[in-house]
């Protein structure tokens, strides 16, 4: 089969899942891990022969697609805001709504007149956040707390790979007091209620953690309303909180800090959904 048959093969077979060109994007994705293939080699190498191993190895990665697994827990890793991070079923994918919420707290940090950092991310998950924040202010003090200690595990994976220095705590966040103060806290929490679980793909249920997804009670705000409460008394005078959030939540969620911050701000993602909460104390 050649390159060229092989791609043709690979859209076929995902036709039901993936549109046209999403399905000629995963095939390049696919071509550069398995083949070791850029685009532009890609594009000149159509008539190619590929090996019988080869075609097996693409015949077991479309049946995995099939059955509705994202690819990037196929490959094992994903990129995110310009970098590379290991990624399994343990942990949420990354999304891009949060290299937004990463934007907007880089930018505010820069403008704010804070110094001798110290960060905390409330559900760290493959450890992104952290990792983006510490490679940006390689000075700052960065923590990260997860409940999940597989998670944990991902995550210091992924901060060794980027040779930084994390502190990653094993804890329950809902059920543990901090026991330091902050100047920056960041969270992008589980926020799904559970009255919403029917409108959220199957595929993203059966892979990825739900308790990564969805709120462990009725109430979708319950991780809100513990990190306004925490502003109190473990954010420093100046500090700053970014989160992302519900985005049917938007002004529940903002009111919240109405009372612990001095400026509270409710932003909107690209697509117009209102996806961020940030103020400053
Ligand atoms: C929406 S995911 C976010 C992961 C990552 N920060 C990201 O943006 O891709 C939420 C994370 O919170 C963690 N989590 C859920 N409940 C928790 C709890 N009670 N205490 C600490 N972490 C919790 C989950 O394990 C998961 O990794």
């Amino acid at each position: 089969m050649t390159i060229s048959e092989l791609k043709q093969f690979f859209k076929e077979q995902l036709s039901e899942i993936y549109i046209d060109s999403e399905s000629g994007e995963l095939f390049s994705i696919f071509c550069s891990s398995i083949l070791g293939m850029d685009k532009f080699e890609l594009r000149i190498s159509q008539n190619n022969i590929i090996s019988e191993e080869q075609t097996e190895v693409f015949k077991k990665l479309i049946s995995e697609l099939q059955s509705g697994k994202p690819y990037q827990q196929i490959l094992g890793e994903t990129e995110f805001y310009g970098l590379q991070f290991f990624v399994d079923e343990n942990v949420l994918i990354p999304r891009p709504e949060t290299e937004e919420l990463l934007e907007l707290a880089i930018s505010e940090i820069q403008k704010s007149n804070l110094t001798d950092l110290k960060i905390l991310d409330i559900g760290t998950g493959s450890g992104i956040i952290p990792i983006v924040l510490k490679k940006k202010f390689p000075e700052a003090k960065v923590s990260a707390i997860d409940f999940s200690e597989k998670a944990l595990e991902t995550a210091t994976k992924n901060a060794d790979f980027h040779k930084l220095d994390i502190k990653f705590i094993h804890e329950n966040y809902l059920q543990e007091n901090l026991s330091e103060v902050y100047d920056v806290i960041i969270s992008n929490p589980p926020y799904i209620g559970r009255d919403e679980e029917i409108e959220i793909a199957d595929s993203v249920k059966e892979f990825e953690p739900k308790t990564a997804l969805f709120s462990p009670t009725s109430n979708a705000l319950i991780f809100y309303e513990k990190i306004a409460e925490d502003c109190k008394n473990h954010l420093t005078e100046n500090g700053m909180v970014f989160l992302e959030i519900n985005q049917k939540l938007g002004e529940e969620t903002k009111s919240l800090f109405i009372e612990v911050l001095s400026e509270v701000h409710l932003v909107k993602d690209i697509s117009g959904n209102e996806r961020f909460v940030w103020g400053k104390k």
